[in-house]
Order: structure tokens, then sequence, then C-alpha cells
């Protein structure tokens, strides 16, 4: 009986823990059956390499997973302190009981020294709170104690409550077996009498073992120049990352990365790194206190925020992810990347490959009708695209960006018959159909605002200030959501769509939410995203089929929120080849190559007016997943025929690119002349190498080319795909030769490209 219950059990876990892990209740009911199994024989074990221990003597929690061991225990105070996150620790090792840090004289009390796990403002705490709520009394004091614990499986919950109030905190851990990977959040509950007002909430508190020679990394970018990696020493004091957008943006991502600064090699040394899982404006603060112990926090951001909890009510925050990579910052993006793969994004963990796609956008902007959609859709098939998106202009009044968002209905002049003559069209030719809508904004200028003038984001009686021509409707109004849920529900009803590109242009202005209580006003930052997440989780479910795109104007709208609900995101506006190659390196920090839509485009290009050869605009894109956004009537047939060529070999290698391991084997940043990329297949039969030069000096050949992660005793074969390898290069050599000894590369000249495969002939030791 035991045994049919475990198998039972398994069977359960292995089909719900990705949808599970994504934080998504299709499995609910089949989950809540697996507690109770689990619950039946102690802890159920869904991940071999992760493991959940109270060491109830010393009142100490032990996490391990993957490479990595997260420990925390319960102090002599009732705090829950961190006692060590890093490498994975043997199980043989015990950690003494947690005690709290002593106080610094009278000024800094052992609230503000203690690196607790979640830290309620109270008590003299000096540092960022994790959680700060004001009281109807007008007290603001909250001091969190150990209350209880429950493990299940890999994961743990830790209940801790307030000294006095009826303010309940469950600290919720799951770790993924598979990468190390922590997913952290915290819920508030309100058990008193009366409504509390929450100012400041992390989903969790991250602290870092001491030290003083730390180094952070995060992302900074704007509109076509997002993802530039930043590097800083971790100083005394505090920063910031956060955007108080209303959405991700792209000023900063909710991603950080810290290791030591001597760390000079991407693949040695480790690294703490997170991402928050939140599509709204958000925070995430990196401190370093006055005893050098550095902690991040991160959750919604504070600014202009305020949720007020009704008696009985809980807050849940979005999950913070983070874990430990003792192979560097690449290393850090690979475990990243596989855990967006394998555990994060919809399908997970068999997300389907991106298919090629075409996009109308550069070609025909808002000039889109049947004929001319008819002809690109012909060219792009002849040359292998697997997807035909109609970009934006085919709804309402849409012929500009000054009116027409709103009204989802089909153009009768663009389109007299509807999409279907297109759709069939598209079908016809092989391909599937892909659309373009941005359902969360309107145009002053269309009939949705004149009709609900209310329905969007404002301060009665002020302007309503308008980017690219729209306003942004408020989703967190139960109407606004019904209605944007409906028209997307009626347009992939009624239409053979295979995938929707969701844009999002402009930040927020205004933001208010005038039907509600004031005191509910601010809750517009939290309830309009998870309004939100739940529309596309309506709509995944009841279109199962649909893949989605994330875009915002670009990449604004990026991070493992959205990502949890979405195939596949759009990275920059900039699709110039050559300025990709920096944007693509600074998205694949956090973000898995397999999401990341890249585009060729026509040249010279509209961004810098940069002439670029077609081999080097599909190498650059092929580095990601690929598409095609050019104006394909313009296209000679040579130009066709060799495009088709470069799409042919792109779906040879794509599972090794969007799935595989990514190694950046030279980074374009600091200005580098050259970027090379390598691609290591899952399996380790193939490695995909791409190489660019911005432009020869001085005789210098380019550097010569070291993979990585081979398999040193396997033999692999080379073969250009496309430029040329150094004429001596042998055909054949072991993983070992081409790593240590390396592969040089015919490139010279300006804007030069260049691409290469290696294929493992033999996996036997080859004889020394
Ligand atoms: C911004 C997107 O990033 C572009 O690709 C395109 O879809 C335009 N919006 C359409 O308005």
């Amino acid at each position: 009986m035991t045994r049919t219950l475990s198998s039972i059990a398994a069977s359960i876990f292995s089909k719900c823990a990705p949808a599970f892990r994504r934080g998504l209740p299709e499995c609910a009911a089949a989950l809540a059956l697996l507690c109770c199994l689990s619950g039946a024989r102690g802890a159920a074990a869904p991940s071999q390499s992760a493991q959940v221990a109270y060491d109830a003597a010393a009142r100490v929690f032990r996490i391990d997973a993957a490479k990595t061991s997260y420990i925390l225990g319960i102090n002599e105070q009732g705090q829950v302190q961190t006692l060590y996150w890093g490498s994975r620790l043997p199980a043989s090792d015990h950690f003494a009981a947690a005690k709290a840090m002593p106080g610094m004289a009278s000024f800094d009390p052992p609230i503000t020294t203690t690196p607790e796990e979640f830290v309620g403002w109270g008590g003299g705490l000096a540092v960022e709170p994790s959680l700060k709520i004001t009281f109807p009394d007008s007290a603001r004091d909250l001091t969190l104690k150990y209350v209880s614990y429950a493990i299940r499986g890999n994961q743990l919950s830790i209940q801790m409550k307030d000294i006095a109030r009826e303010v309940y905190v469950t600290l919720a851990y799951e770790a993924d077996g598979e990468t190390g990977i922590l997913r952290r959040s915290a819920e508030v509950e309100n058990r008193t009498d009366a409504p509390f007002t929450i100012e400041q909430v992390s989903a969790a508190t991250w602290n870092l073992p001491s030290g003083t020679d730390y180094r952070l990394r995060y992302l900074t970018g704007r509109w076509a120049g997002e993802w530039n990696v930043q590097e800083q020493p971790v100083n005394p004091g505090k920063t910031v990352l956060e955007s108080r957008r209303g959405t991700t943006g792209a000023q900063n991502n909710p991603w950080f990365a810290i290791d030591h600064q001597e760390d000079g090699d991407p693949e040695h040394g480790g690294v703490w790194f997170g991402a928050l899982a939140w599509s709204g404006s958000w925070q995430i603060s990196i401190e370093q206190d006055m005893l050098r112990q550095v902690r991040v926090n991160g959750g919604p951001n504070s600014f202009d925020f305020a949720y007020r909890l009704q008696k009985g009510e809980r807050f849940q925050t979005p999950y913070f992810y983070a874990g430990y990579s003792s192979e560097g910052i690449g290393g850090a993006s690979r475990l990243l990347h596989r855990f967006e793969i394998d555990s994060l994004l919809p399908h997970a963990p068999k997300p389907k490959l991106r298919p090629v796609l075409y996009n109308s956008w550069e070609a025909t902007e808002f000039r889109v009708d049947e004929a001319g959609q008819m002809e690109l859709a012909e060219k792009a098939a002849t040359i292998g695209a697997e997807r035909f998106v109609m970009d934006d202009g085919w709804f309402g009044q849409r012929n500009n960006d000054h009116a027409g968002l709103g009204d989802w209905y089909v153009n009768p002049q663009k389109f007299p018959h509807g999409l279907k003559p297109l759709i069939d069209k598209v079908h016809a030719l092989g391909m599937d159909f892909g659309l373009w809508v941005e359902p969360e904004m309107v145009n002053p200028d269309s009939d949705l605002y004149r009709k609900h003038p209310d329905w969007v984001l404002n301060f009665p009686g002020r302007p309503r200030t308008e980017g690219r021509n729209q306003l942004v409707l408020n989703l967190a109004r139960a109407d606004v959501r019904a209605y944007v849920s409906a028209f997307l529900d009626k347009l992939l009803s009624e239409n053979d769509i295979a995938f929707l590109k969701w844009d999002y242009n402009r930040n927020w202005s205004e933001p208010g939410w005038p039907d509600v209580a004031a005191e509910d006003q601010k809750k517009v930052y939290v309830d309009f995203i998870r309004n939100y997440y739940a529309i596309l989780a309506d709509l995944r479910s009841m279109h199962p089929a649909v893949e989605i795109e994330s875009c915002s104007g670009g990449g604004s709208r990026v991070d493992l929120g959205v990502m949890r609900l979405t195939d596949e995101v759009w990275p920059s506006d900039n699709t110039d080849a050559y300025d990709r190659l920096l944007i693509q390196n600074g998205f694949t920090y956090a973000y898995a190559p397999g999401v990341m839509m890249a585009w060729v485009t026509d040249s010279p290009t509209w961004v810098n007016q940069r002439t670029l050869s077609l081999e080097y605009r599909f190498l650059s894109a092929m580095q990601g997943s690929l598409g095609i956004g050019a104006d394909l009537s313009k296209w000679t047939p040579e130009e066709l025929a060799r495009a088709s060529k470069m799409i042919a070999q792109y779906k040879a290698v794509r599972e090794t690119v969007q799935r595989g391991a990514l190694y950046r084997i030279i980074s374009p940043e600091y200005e580098r002349e050259q970027s090379v990329t390598e691609s290591v297949a899952r399996d380790g039969h193939e490695a995909v190498v791409f190489a660019f030069l911005h432009s020869s000096r001085e005789l210098y050949p380019f550097p010569r080319v070291h993979p990585r992660g081979l398999d040193a005793g396997s033999t692999y074969r080379i073969a250009a795909l496309d430029g040329h390898l150094a004429a001596d290069t042998p055909v054949e050599a072991s993983g070992a030769y081409w790593m240590e000894h390396g592969a040089d590369l015919e490139l010279r000249g300006d804007f030069q490209a260049a691409a290469f495969i290696l294929t493992r002939t033999a996996a036997e030791p080859a004889r020394p």
C-alpha cells in the first residue's frame, strides 16, 4: 500500500511540479492529494537532490539542493536568522544554534546587526525592513518572532508573529533540485480585529556571507538601449535598483548578481544572484551595513505604495528567486537559464522550441492590408519561416499611433473580409498565424475612450499625461479586466491564431483609482499586476495552444513573473545586429536565449544607418530565437536564397542554442572589438560558436577561440557554419584539444562574423 501511494504521489508530482513551481493553480487538487500522501509518510521527496531538514536540538533548518546549501536558524531571541548560503556542504556538517549579533553601542541594537531572514520595522531597526505596517492606533512597530514550521518535500514554511498583535507572517521556501535555486515569498495575515496598512513588504531578505570585497552586477537601459551590464563595488550604504513606472521597466531590470571583486574569470568563483518575479513597480536594495554584512531585499516598490489589509485578509508577495553558483557569473547565468526553461516557462520542463517567425512591423508599420501581408507571407514561407505575425495597424482606425487602441475590431478598409483570408493563406503556406495586441492601452481618439473615459488611470481634475498618444487602462478595475479578457477571448475564438505579441508601450502617470476608497487607491500597484497575470493565466487555460510574447516597446517587461505566463520576450526594438550583440549579452545574464527573440532586419538599419552583411545579421540573430523582421518584398532572389540556407542551418542547431548551456567566450562589454558566444547542447553532442569582429587593427589576427563545456575525452568534428576556419584547423580533435588549443577563424575587416559547429563523433576517451 505504501509503495502504491508513493508511486501515485511521484507520478502526480512529475506531471504537476512544473506548474506548481510556476505558482499556477492547474494542478492544485492533485497537489493537495500529493501533500496528503506525503504527509502520511513524513515528507515527499519530489526532487532527489533537494532536501529540507530540521535539527530540533540546534533549532536549525537546512535546505540542500543541487550544489547549494542554505541554512537558517532560530536564535535565542526567537528571530529567524541566516546562517549560511553557498556551496553545498556534507550532510555530516552540523551547525551550531543561531545567536543574535551583539549590538554596536547604543546606536545599533541587535535587531539591526542580526542578519534576519525577514525583519519587521520596529525595535530600532535602522537597515532596510522586510515589512513595515501602520496600525489603526497609529503605532508602526512590528517585532516578528518565530512560531512554527512545516516541511513538505522540497518546501519549508516558517510562521512568525508579532510579539503582541495578531499579525502573522509565513515565509515560504522552495528549493529546485536541478539548479539549487530557491524560491521565496512571504504572506502577511491580518488576524487582528481591524484593518492595517502595509507600507513596505519584501518577498525575501537574502543575507550574504560577511565580506568586504563584493562586486554588484545589475542591468540598466532605456528604449532601444536595454540590457547594459553595470558593475560596482558593494560599499557601505545602499544601492537601490527599482522601477517606479508601474511596470518592470528597462531602466533597471529586477535581477542582481554579487561576486568577489578579484574574480576576473567569468567561469570561476562564487556568485550569489537573484531575480524578482514581479511585473509592476519593484525595488531591490543591496545594503552593506555597519558590520559590513550584505543583505538584499526585494519586493513591490514602497514608493507611493500602501496596501490596506482588512481583518481576515492575507497579502501574498511575489516570488523572489535566488541561487548560488561556484562557477562564476557564467555559471550563474546558466543556472537561471536552466531553471527558466525546465521549471518556469508555461510548458516547462519541455517548452516548445521557438519557431522561426516573420514579423511585419519594420516592413509595413501601420500600413498593413490583406494584399501586402499576403505578399510578405509568401516570401516568408519561401525562406522557411514557420510563423507569420502581423504587427500593429490591423484594427480600429489604427493608421498611425494617434488612434484606434482599445477598438479591437478588424479594420474593414484594410481587411474587407476579416482576417480569415490572410490566416487561411498563411496556413496554406505552411505557417501558423500570430497577431499583435496592446490590451492595456487606449488612445483618447478611440470609441473605447469616448465611451469609458473613466477606465484609465487618472487623478480627477488633473491632466492625463499621454505617452505615444495613449493612456493606460486601469486593469485593477473589475470591468476593465473583464473587457480585456473578453476581447482577447473573442479574438482567439473567432480566428485561428497561434500566437499573440502582447505589447505595452508606455509607463504609468497619474496612477489614481478614483472609484475606490482613498485608503485603497494605492493598491492599484499590486491589483493591476495581479489582474494582468490573471488575464494571461485565464487566456492560457481557455486557449492552451496559443503562445504569447511579452513585449513592451522592446524589453521593458521582462522578468520572472511574466515569464511564468508567456513563451518568449522581445528584448529590444533596437534590431541593429551589431548593437544587438551587447543587448543580447546583457539580456542573457539573467534570461535564457531560448526566450530571446532576435530578428534579421534590413540594412542599413533604421537605428544607426549602419550597413551590415546578411550573414552578419543572421549570425547575430541566430544566437537567440530567430525571427525575420525585414521587408522581404525588397530582397533580391540571391538574398532570399541565402536567407533560406541560413534559416535551415539555424533550425539544425536551434535546440542547442535555445536550450543549451551558454558560455560567453569573449563578451562584447568594455568596448571590446570582438564578441564570441558558445552554446553547448544539453546532451553534449554539439557546440555552436558565433564570432563577431567590429574592426581589425594593425594586422592583429582574431583571437583564438577556446570553446568551453566540452567533454575533454570525446572527439569532436569541426565545421564552419558560416565564414572560414584557419586552413590548418584539424577536422577532428578531442574536446581537450578544442578547449585548450582552441580554433582559429579567418576574420578580418569591419563588421565580420563567422560561426562553427563542433559535433561529437566519438564519446570514448581519446587515446593519449
Ligand atoms: C513596439 C514594439 O516593440 C514593436 O516591435 C512594434 O510592435 C511596435 N510597438 C508597434 O506599435
